[in-house]
């Protein structure tokens, strides 16, 4: 996979690309990618990227003339990516987003900054997309989000698969179940027992409960549909049915 970003700061990119996961996956090539500077694209000495907006009002626009033409030679470079705008109004960045966006050939991120790209850039925008709705600087970070979570869904860049499948949100919408590590006590605060028994079905079976508890918990939606959609297999459904008994006050 490739993913291409257009920026005006490509410093901000310099340690995420290097640093822990993310940078082994781009030192051995599993993704690749190329942080380009939309001032390369200027077209006068100044490389002047932004402008003020027609009709007035406060703040800079950045110019279409240089993000066309880099678009151009990305596309004749690499082909033609899948392009993706960073606005905070687009859809809301999810996991289901970041799964669908792993599986293309190239991605090229756009970040906006000033008060935002000039109107006409959207048309080789494929998706605007939001990383939440609050107003930030620029679209680097949320460019750094998206790469983060799409990069550790490329196949054998996490060391180990299972822990994918573990992840929150991975197995239809459900949370992860708790994690503890040594020692197994601490302060007082005891690791639960059957952990530290070596059942491998009763581990995965608290695993499994905790996992519905904690989602009934954090995003009742999720389990309600669900249960609608009769997505839920009958040993999630007696769980379920156990937890919600257990937390039901008697009478
Ligand atoms: C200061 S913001 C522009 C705000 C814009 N004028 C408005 O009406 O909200 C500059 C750039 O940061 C990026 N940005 C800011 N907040 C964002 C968010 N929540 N998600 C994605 N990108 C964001 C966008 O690329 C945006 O064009």
């Amino acid at each position: 996979m490739r993913i291409s970003v257009l920026t005006v700061l490509p410093g901000l990119f310099d340690c995420f690309l290097k640093e822990g996961i993310i940078g082994k996956a781009v030192q051995s090539e599993k993704v690749k990618v190329n942080v380009i500077n939309i001032r390369d694209y200027a077209y006068d000495k100044h490389k002047v990227v932004d402008d003020v907006p027609y009709g007035g009002g406060p703040g800079m626009v950045l110019k279409p003339e240089p993000i066309f033409r880099a678009y151009d030679d990305i596309s004749k470079k690499f082909g033609k990516p899948f392009v993706i705008l960073t606005e905070p109004w687009g859809e809301t960045f999810n996991q289901e987003m970041a799964v669908e966006l792993s599986k293309k050939e190239h991605l090229l991120i756009i970040c906006g900054r000033y008060e935002g790209v000039d109107e006409r850039v959207k048309t080789i925008v494929d998706k605007e997309v939001s990383i939440g709705d609050y107003v930030l600087t620029g679209g680097e970070l949320p460019a750094m989000v998206m790469m983060d979570a799409i990069i550790r869904l490329i196949p054998e860049v996490l060391g180990n698969k299972e822990s994918l499948k573990a992840d929150s949100f991975m197995d239809r919408g459900l949370l992860g179940y708790p994690n503890y590590t040594r020692p197994a006590e601490y302060r007082g605060l005891k690791v639960p027992e059957v952990l530290l028994s070596g059942h491998h079905k009763k581990i995965e079976e608290w695993r499994k409960r905790e996992s519905l508890k904690r989602t009934l918990k954090k995003k009742p939606q999720v389990i309600e549909n669900l249960l609608k959609e009769g997505k839920l297999t009958e040993e999630e459904k007696r769980l379920l049915e156990e937890i919600k008994k257990a937390e039901t006050p008697p009478d």
